[in-house]
């Protein structure tokens, strides 16, 4: 029967996925024979029961037969509850996490999808994890509701602003896999996709010390812009000139800041750096000293993101 799941599924990445085929195929094997058992009742009847030429008179009055009614209401009614406890234990099994998953977050907004892992380690619509292991999702939406839809997987989940929900898989077959937005979100929905690569762990712990390729990519004051929006710079710096917690970005590059000690600096690249990695070293006169450092937190490249990002706040 595995050609005919071949024919009409996509690959079954996970326990789940087979799980769920072997009830699918369950559903469409009672369907066709059911179909054929009562198209070829129905034929045979026509046949059997034709007025005949030579015999005519009325047809006879039939009234009902309690056996053959209790034996098409029963075998239905125990079809019916094995199918139901079928997709329930599958539901059930789908809806928690085992403990020890991984708890990866992803984050939608249009018309992308973000990904963080434990180790703070981001990728942008490339979704990296180690075979075997259980992986649970804790999603969010920063706008609208998309979907984050699995099919290989089998799995699909609402992604709402404002709440998180949840997913999880046991990836076991290499990837990719293809990850589509399965709610309409605007313009670019049918563009918001995403791959699932499942790796060996040495490939994965690789990916995870070396970083993603498309935020490798991507140009340095676009990347800034992500680390300003996703790693709480937001919280503390306004980037329209009101005051927050911390100074405003707007306008800051190049001019100068008087500090708390009463000195004055230039905003220049040194000090963006300085800023990021020593928060206490040179603080802003009027603020007080509570910026939390991002040292190891933040690669090269992202600091210089988002000294390029700084720039572009005129
Ligand atoms: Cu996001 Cu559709």
């Amino acid at each position: 029967m595995n050609w005919l799941r071949a024919l009409i599924l996509p690959v079954e990445g996970s326990a789940h996925a087979r799980e769920v085929d072997g009830l699918y195929l369950f559903l469409v094997w009672l369907t066709v024979f059911f179909f054929v058992f009562i198209a070829g009742l129905l034929g045979w009847f026509v046949w059997r029961y034709r007025q005949s030429r030579s015999k005519g008179g009325p047809t006879p009055y039939i009234s009902h037969h309690t056996g053959l009614e209790l034996v098409w209401s029963l075998v239905p009614l125990v079809i019916l509850i094995v199918i139901f406890f079928w997709g329930f234990h599958g539901w059930v099994a789908n809806g928690v996490a085992p403990n020890d998953a991984m708890e990866i977050q992803v984050t939608a907004k249009k018309w992308l999808w973000t990904f963080e892992y434990p180790d703070g380690t981001r990728s942008i619509n490339s979704l990296h994890v180690p075979v075997g292991r259980p992986v649970k999702l804790v999603m969010s939406s920063e706008d609208v509701i998309h979907s984050f839809f699995l099919p290989d997987f089998r799995i699909k989940q609402d992604v709402l602003p404002n709440r998180y929900t949840e997913l999880w898989f046991n990836p076991e077959v290499a990837g990719p896999h293809q990850v589509f937005c399965a709610e309409y979100c605007g313009k670019g929905h049918s563009d918001m996709l995403a791959k699932v690569f499942v790796d060996d762990e040495a490939t994965y712990k690789k990916w995870l010390a070396e970083g993603d390729e498309e935020l490798k990519k991507m140009p340095l004051p676009e990347l800034g812009k992500l680390i300003y929006e996703n790693r709480g710079c937001a919280t503390c710096h306004s980037i329209d000139g009101t005051r927050g917690q911390g100074p405003s970005f707007k306008g800051i590059w190049g001019h100068e800041q008087k500090l708390a000690d009463g000195k004055t600096i230039v905003v220049d690249a040194n000090y963006v750096r300085e800023s990021v990695l020593q928060p206490q070293a040179k603080v802003v006169l009027g603020f007080e000293p509570i910026m939390p450092t991002f040292q190891g937190l933040l690669r090269e490249r992202e600091i210089l993101g988002v000294i390029e990002y700084l720039k572009t706040l005129k």
